[in-house]
């Protein structure tokens, strides 16, 4: 690389010229400029000027083992010698897709042993929507193809992430969603109970939101439901203890297929290999990417559970989909080896048994007693900041947003990257993260916290 012969400003404005970025305003980017990142270790990132951040994100929900790993490097380079490509059509295969589906299927729920790789979140749950309505036709029963989804769901930006997710602003500028697609109340407690509803209740309402739509539908007509365990990108919102396993009995009362979205939950996050697991639930379809190869390589792998493949196996036919990367061997020897770290270095249990509940503690004594903060909540290694103007009341500053991209500003002023979405700060980590981390990131937030309540106040 000689991106060293080049100025932070240079490279701005090339970036500026020819690059167009996800999710940006790009008006509001060539004002400011990008911050450009070069290197990083560890649970540290590093920009171009040489300052150094902790990163509260593994990048975007991916880095799971942290950076600067050189064994995955190594299997890169290694399969790319002796193998780059080779495709999964035409009654192919190479070796690294074959064992990683078998590993993948070792961790898995149960019931679930086969996979069908992408290289996205996003094309990942065009598989899984495409595969679930291929079910019910193969089943007989092509009219049963309606999904139902979550208000504020993600589930990515191909024109089938975006149909499936639950993004107003999203389903405007699309223009034109995939048919069939509705979208039911969210889990979100905070703003969505009542006053006096417990949260035991609130899940089970949340739930029911589910069956009047399978209802309005008709079962008959209902395929699939589909949800973020812990929905992430709409500003990680963990649902009460009472909503999966309320959600399944429904699904599974009116023959309605439930589909697990765990691009960002996936390997470990909750504390377990999947949230499924975390939730005690079982899925017929669990999407996953990110973190299968902690974002070393792009790759996503769509969890099948046997019901779906036992169909797909034994009625036959071709099912027409597919992309060029499915199965990509440099990307599974990467996720091979992604693995075989998590296990090794036990992050699993690391994060249900001694990250995760520090973590919690963390943010709950040091972090939410803050005037900024109305709540702050966590499942395993991932976490919310309420941000608000009041406490009591639950008030927010206007315009909606602004405060949290305040809080953000100064935490990355301060060292720390976290992200801002609508009101909510968010946190999901390099599942490396020790005590010391955590505690270095809690200290890093609070004096972020204080500096936005001091701009917050002269506004
Ligand atoms: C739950 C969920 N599903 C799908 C996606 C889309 O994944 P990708 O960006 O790899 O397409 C994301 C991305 O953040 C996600 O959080």
């Amino acid at each position: 690389m000689t991106y060293q012969n080049y100025s932070l400003k240079q490279l701005q404005q090339i970036d500026a010229a020819h690059h167009l970025h996800p999710f940006t305003d790009h008006k509001e980017l060539r004002e400011v400029g990008s911050r450009i990142i070069t290197h990083a270790n560890g649970p540290f990132i590093y920009d171009s000027e040489g300052a150094e951040i902790l990163d509260g994100m593994a990048g975007l929900w991916c880095v799971n083992i942290g950076y600067g790993r050189n064994e995955l490097a190594e299997a890169a380079y290694t399969q790319m010698k002796e193998l780059p490509y080779y495709n999964s059509f035409f009654k192919c295969s190479t070796p690294t897709p074959v064992l990683l589906s078998r590993k993948l299927a070792e961790i898995a729920p149960k019931h679930v042993n086969q996979v069908f790789y992408g290289s996205s979140g996003s094309e990942a749950n065009d598989t899984a929507l495409r595969l679930v309505r291929h079910y019910w036709a193969l089943e007989g029963k092509p009219e049963k193809n309606r999904i139902i989804s979550r208000k504020m769901a993600y589930h990515g930006s191909t024109v089938a992430g975006t149909s499936l997710g639950g993004m107003d602003a999203m389903h405007k500028q699309l223009g034109g969603a995939v048919p069939n697609i509705v979208h039911v109340m969210m889990p979100y407690a905070y703003e969505l109970a009542l006053p006096g509803e417990s949260d035991h209740d609130f899940g089970l309402r949340a739930a029911k939101a589910v069956e009047d739509a399978i209802l309005e539908a008709g079962a008959d007509k209902v395929a699939a439901f589909i949800g973020e365990p812990v929905m992430g990108a709409g500003g990680v919102k963990i649902p009460p203890a009472s909503y999966w396993p309320e959600v399944q009995r429904i699904c599974r009362k009116y023959d309605v297929l439930l589909m697990l979205d765990e691009v960002i939950t996936g390997y470990g996050r909750t504390g377990e290999w999947f949230a499924a697991q975390t939730f005690g639930i079982e899925p017929d379809t669990i999407t996953t990417a990110k973190a299968l190869t902690s974002g070393y390589q792009p790759l996503s792998a769509l969890l099948v559970g046997d019901r779906i493949a036992a169909t797909v196996v034994e009625k036959g036919g071709e099912f027409y989909h597919g992309y060029t990367y499915s199965g990509h061997p440099v990307a599974c020897a990467v996720a091979l080896k992604n693995l075989e770290i998590i296990e090794n270095e036990g992050l699993v249990d690391r994060v249900r048994n001694e990250t995760g509940p520090y973590f919690a503690k963390a943010l709950q004594e040091r972090i939410a007693g803050h005037d900024l903060v109305g709540e702050v909540r966590s499942i395993g290694l991932m976490g919310a900041i309420e941000i608000v103007k009041d406490k009591a009341t639950k008030e927010r500053f206007l315009p909606s947003g602004s405060a949290a991209v305040t809080v953000r500003d100064h935490a990355i002023g301060q060292g720390m990257m976290l992200r801002a979405t609508g009101d909510t700060m968010i946190l999901s980590p390099p599942l490396i993260w020790t005590r010391d981390t955590i505690d270095m990131a809690c200290e890093r937030i609070a004096r972020a916290l204080d500096l936005a309540q001091a701009d917050l106040r002269k506004r």
